[in-house]
């Protein structure tokens, strides 16, 4: 398909996941505008320099100029546009449902925008919402502030994307598969070929209706998050028998085929923007409706204990005073936040209980500091920071920690003590200078 025969596309919610994907649409093809409340951010994308951070955004937006425009005009989107993908936040309430009121907000304005507008027009919602909102809620007010009914005049879906922030450009040129539901066949027909131009791999892609998907797609991230909490249980067992050690267990239990390796691996806790709050949601949405969510909860039991487990464990090598220092601040690599992070948890519990806390990222820092305040000191350097401490922490799998030098942990009379929670390092390079530690290795 060639631009002219593409649907025109509108993103409503330039943010961490939209503005990706307005960049990903625009570099497959697509004429796409951006639709946002923030000026900023629209001024941005039209200069061609979105100030998110996220590996190849900036490129794409670069590449596709001529196609990649923003507008805070609603009715310019809608007009410029034949599917809007709605991208806003929903942040947790206190009883840890996803609120809708800024897809409610988004669909009152392009509602109203609708009714200036003649023919067909598809609304994607990509935002993540609760079971049983897209086909009640969001829908009636959709119609209410379009005065259309959803149907042959109107499509609706709701489409969530399965991406992790640092990879989201890729996780959105190569998925796994695309989930949608559907108001009906026109709607998810038009959504399935906007994704099969969009992706490189095409994926298989399911359908169905509402509901299902709006299931489907908590449960994935609750059912990733429970691999991540099984690998944990096993290595806080495996550290209190002598000679286990949880990566030869999780790879061999990754090895067969009805489990699988990924996420499988002993180390820190899972924290960003989506996994720990799409398990709360779960949990009491289940209980909601008067079901039960055990695994949810025993899921996130495990993982709010990973913190004090890693500070007891820091506890047996180090006393008030010892100068620490926190490699890895953001929740995973490749991106500066620092939400719900178990580092930016870790560091700030070590620093309450007396220790001196220096803490380090390629990204993160600033973030993790506005958070840390002055009970932590943010190093300038990777070298400095491992040069003056006494344990060090390698906390987030950055690449560029597996550059440290074995010359920097060399001590005076001592041995350096790594706490390498990812096994970053290379341990046969430090054997003469450092103790590297590992989670889940009863050694
Ligand atoms: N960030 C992730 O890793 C991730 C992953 C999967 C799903 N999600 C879901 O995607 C949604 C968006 O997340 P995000 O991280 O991109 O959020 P974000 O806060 O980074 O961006 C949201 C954007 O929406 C804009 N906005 C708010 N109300 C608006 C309105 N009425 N009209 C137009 N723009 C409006 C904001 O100004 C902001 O730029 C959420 O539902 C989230 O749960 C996020």
């Amino acid at each position: 398909m060639t631009s002219a025969t593409l649907p025109r596309v509108s993103v409503v919610g330039l943010g961490k996941l939209g503005a990706p994907l307005a960049a990903v649409l625009a570099s497959r093809g697509f004429t796409v505008i951006g639709l946002d409340v923030n000026k900023t951010l629209v001024d941005a994308m039209n200069a061609g320099k979105m100030p998110i951070v996220e590996p190849q955004l900036n490129e794409l937006i670069a590449g596709s100029k001529e196609r990649l425009s923003a507008t805070m005009d609603a009715n310019e989107a809608i007009q410029k546009s034949d599917a809007s993908f709605v991208i806003v936040p929903t942040p947790s309430d206190s009883t840890g449902f996803f609120s809708n009121r800024f897809v409610l907000q988004a669909m009152e304005t392009l509602g109203k925008a609708l009714k200036n507008k003649q023919g067909y027009h598809m609304v994607v919602i990509t935002s993540t919402v609760m079971p049983g909102t897209t086909g009640t809620e969001i829908k009636d007010a959709l119609e209410a502030a379009s005065g259309r009914r959803v149907g042959p005049d109107l499509g609706l879906c709701y489409n969530p994307e399965f991406i992790a922030l640092g990879s989201v450009v890729r996780d959105m040129l190569f998925p796994d598969s695309i989930l949608i539901g559907e108001s009906d066949t026109k709607a998810g027909d038009m959504l399935q070929t906007i994704y099969l131009q969009m992706c490189e791999k095409k994926p298989p892609v399911q359908r169905m209706n509402f509901v299902n998907a709006e299931l489907t797609k908590i449960s994935v991230n609750t059912y990733v998050t429970t691999k991540i909490s099984y690998a944990n249980m096993l290595a806080d067992i495996c550290d209190r028998i002598p000679g286990a050690d949880v990566d030869a267990v999780t790879k061999a239990l990754g090895a067969d085929t009805r489990i699988g390796a990924k996420y499988l691996k002993g180390a820190m806790g899972y924290g960003g923007p989506c996994f720990p709050r799409d398990n709360v949601a779960f949990a009491a949405f289940a209980r909601k409706i008067g079901a039960r969510a055990d695994v949810a909860e025993a899921t996130d039991r495990i993982n709010n204990f990973q913190v004090e487990r890693l500070s007891t464990l820091v506890s047996k090598f180090a006393k008030a005073g010892t100068r620490i220092a926190i490699l890895g601040l953001s929740y995973k690599p490749h991106t500066p936040v620092v939400e719900e992070s178990h580092s930016v948890k870790l560091a700030a519990k070590l620093a309450d209980a007396g220790y001196v806390v220096t803490v380090h990222d390629p990204l993160a820092q600033d973030a993790a500091l506005a958070v840390l305040g002055d009970k932590v000191v943010g190093a300038s350097s990777i070298e400095g920071a491992v040069r003056e401490s006494d344990l060090l922490i390698v906390a987030t799998g950055w690449p560029e920690y597996k550059e440290i030098s074995p010359d920097w942990c060399k001590r005076e009379g001592q041995r350096l003590t790594v706490l390498d929670l990812w096994r970053t390092l290379p341990a046969d390079k430090f054997e003469d200078v450092a103790d590297l530690l590992y989670l889940g290795s009863g050694r």
